[in-house]
C-alpha cells in the first residue's frame, strides 16, 4: 500500500518535471549513436547498466523515451532483468556516464568456477532468513503499537465529555438515562459509548457473589448502587453472549434484571469484562427464601412477577419494534433476584437462546445440556429434547419455574405453619447431584418434589400446587405456558385481593 503510494507520487513528480522541460542528453553506447558522438537525446530518462556478456563486463548506456517509462514510477526498463545487473535510471544530462560496479561473486566468474565457498553459502541462506525475522519482528511491533494507539484513541473518545453531554449531564441519574432511552427509541439500552463511560466511572465497593464465570460486586455510580458482574478473561464468550442477549431490542421489563452497561477494559496485561446491571439489595430469591418466610400475598407477588418476567422473555413481539422469543435455559432461585418491592427480576441470561422466527431457527447452536443439573427438565436429562424446535426450550424453562414455585410455596406462612427452606429434590438426590442421579429420580422413577396434602386447605397454596403439577409433566408440550401461569396467578391475586 505504502509502496504504491510512493511510486504514484514519483510518477507524478516525473510527469511534472518532464512535461515542459527541454530534451535530456545522455551518453549512448549503441551503434546508432556513433554518428551523434555517442550521445542521444530523449524526453524520458538516461539509463546505465553493467552486464556480463560471454564473460565480458560490458557497460551499456542508452536513452529511454518517456513513452517507455511504464509503469510509472517503476519502469520495466529501469529494473534488473536476467543477465543485466545494476541498472540505473536518472534524469539529468549525461547522468548515465557513471560506471556501475558489478556485484562481487560474479566478478571473474570463470576463475572461481561458479562454485561458492561455504561462507558465501551460509551468508546467502542465513542472510535473507535473518532479514525476514527482523522484518517480522518490526511488523509485529508496529502492529501492536498501532493497536495500543488505536485503543488509546478510542478510550479518549469515550471519555471525552463533549461527546456524551447529551446523556451525561451531571445531575442525571441512571434511571433518568435509561428511562429516556427506553421510551425514546431503540429500547435495547444505552448507546455503547455511554455504557463505557458509565462502566469506567463506577467505584467497586464489595464482593457480593462468586460463580463459575467470575465475581459479582456492588458498585457505586453517582450515588446509586449498581451490580457489576466481572467475568474472568477466559469467559469472554459468556460475557459477550450475556451482553448480547441483554441488549436484545425491547427486552426491558420490570421483572427482568435491568441491564445498564457492558464494558471490556484492557489494563495492558489482561482484559476485564464487566456487565453492569441494577442492584437489588435483597439478593437472589434463594437467599431471600433462606432468610425469610413469606405471607400468602408475598408468595403470590413473587410467583406472579416471576411468571410475568418469564412470559415477557418467552414472548415474540412482531414488528420493527418487536423482540424475538427468548428461552432462559438456566432458570432457578439463584438466578432470580428479589427487588425492594418484593417482586422478582429474572437474571443471568448468559445461556439464553433466541428464536429467529423468520427462518424458524435458534440464534446459536445450542449445546445439549447446559444449566443447573438439579433444575434440568426430564427431556434435557435423558437427551430426548428436540433442539431444533425453539418451543422445547420454553417448555424446559416452565419445568424449572415449577420447581422455583415449590421453593417459594414451602416458605409460605399459612395458618401459622411454614416449612424450612429446601432445594427441590433435596430428599431424593445428594447435594451436588450428577446428571445420572437426577435422571434416575426424574426420568426413571418419575418422582417430583412433594406437594403436601395440607396445601389443599388453603386456596392460594392449592392453586400453586396445581400449577406446579402442570409445570412438571414428563411431556414438555403438555406443560402450561408462562402466559397461562401468569393469567392463573393474576386471577388468584384478584381473588385474594392483592394489589400488585
Ligand atoms: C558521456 O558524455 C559526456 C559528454 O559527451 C562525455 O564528456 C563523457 O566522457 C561521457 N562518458 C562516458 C563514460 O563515455
Amino acid at each position: 500500500m505504502a509502496n504504491l503510494r510512493i511510486s504514484l507520487a514519483a510518477a507524478v513528480i516525473q510527469a511534472v518535471l518532464f512535461t515542459d522541460s527541454e530534451a535530456l542528453w545522455c551518453n549512448c553506447t549503441t551503434a546508432q549513436c556513433e554518428k551523434t558522438g555517442s550521445q542521444c537525446e530523449t524526453d524520458g530518462a538516461c539509463m546505465a547498466s553493467t552486464s556480463f556478456i560471454e564473460g565480458q563486463e560490458q557497460h551499456i548506456r542508452i536513452c529511454i523515451t518517456r513513452d517507455d517509462l511504464v509503469p510509472p514510477g517503476q519502469p520495466f526498463y529501469c529494473r534488473s532483468a536476467e543477465g543485466l545487473l545494476n541498472i540505473h535510471c536518472c534524469y539529468t544530462n549525461y547522468c548515465n556516464s557513471i560506471d556501475l560496479k558489478v556485484p562481487s561473486g560474479r566478478e571473474g566468474g570463470d576463475s572461481s568456477g561458479g562454485t561458492w565457498g561455504l561462507v558465501e553459502l551460509v551468508a546467502v541462506i542465513a542472510g535473507p532468513l535473518f532479514l525476514l525475522c527482523l522484518l517480522l519482528l518490526v511488523g509485529m511491533f508496529l502492529y501492536q503499537y498501532h493497536q495500543r494507539a488505536y485503543n488509546h484513541r478510542q478510550r479518549l473518545e469515550v471519555e471525552d465529555p463533549s461527546c456524551d453531554h447529551l446523556y451525561m449531564a451531571k445531575d442525571r441519574t441512571l434511571q433518568d438515562l435509561i428511562y429516556d432511552l427506553s421510551t425514546s427509541g431503540s429500547g435495547s439500552g444505552l448507546p455503547l459509548f455511554v455504557q463505557r463511560t458509565v462502566a469506567r466511572t463506577i467505584v467497586l465497593q464489595e464482593i457480593i457473589g462468586k460463580g463459575r464465570f467470575g465475581e459479582v460486586w456492588r458498585g457505586r455510580w453517582r450515588g446509586g448502587d449498581v451490580a457489576v458482574k466481572i467475568f474472568s478473561s477466559r469467559e469472554e464468550r459468556s460475557w459477550f453472549r450475556e451482553a448480547e442477549i441483554y441488549q436484545t431490542i425491547m427486552l426491558r421489563h420490570e421483572n427482568i434484571l435491568g441491564f445498564i452497561a457492558a464494558d471490556n477494559k484492557d489494563n495492558g496485561t489482561w482484559t476485564q469484562l464487566w456487565l453492569v446491571s441494577d442492584f437489588h439489595e435483597h439478593g437472589s430469591l434463594f437467599d431471600y427464601l433462606n432468610r425469610y418466610s413469606v405471607t400468602t400475598e408475598g408468595m403470590i407477588k413473587l410467583a406472579l412477577s416471576a411468571a410475568s418476567g418469564l412470559a415477557h422473555l418467552h414472548m415474540e413481539i412482531l414488528g420493527t419494534q418487536g423482540k424475538p422469543g427468548i428461552a432462559h435455559r438456566d432458570l432457578k432461585s439463584k438466578n432470580i433476584l428479589v427487588k425492594k418491592n418484593c417482586t422478582c427480576a429474572i437474571a443471568d441470561l448468559g445461556l439464553a437462546v433466541r428464536h429467529e422466527s423468520a427462518t424458524d431457527t435458534i440464534d446459536i447452536a445450542p449445546n445439549q445440556r447446559v444449566g443447573t443439573k438439579r433444575y434440568m427438565a426430564p427431556e434435557v436429562l435423558d437427551e430426548t429434547i428436540n433442539m431444533r424446535h425453539f418451543d422445547s426450550f420454553k417448555c424446559a424453562d416452565i419445568y424449572a419455574l415449577g420447581l422455583v414455585y415449590w421453593e417459594i410455596a414451602r416458605r409460605c406462612n399459612s395458618g401459622g405453619i411454614h416449612e424450612e427452606y429446601q432445594l427441590p429434590y433435596y430428599d431424593l438426590v445428594p447435594p451436588d447431584p450428577s446428571i445420572e442421579e437426577m435422571r434416575k429420580v426424574v426420568c426413571d422413577q418419575k418422582l417430583r418434589p412433594n406437594i403436601p396434602n395440607w396445601w389443599q386447605s388453603y386456596e392460594a397454596l392449592r392453586v400453586m400446587g396445581k400449577i406446579m403439577r402442570e409445570c412438571w409433566y414428563a411431556n414438555g408440550a403438555a406443560r402450561l405456558t408462562a402466559l397461562r401461569v401468569k393469567k392463573t396467578l393474576s386471577q388468584l391475586s384478584i381473588q385474594e385481593d392483592i394489589k400488585v
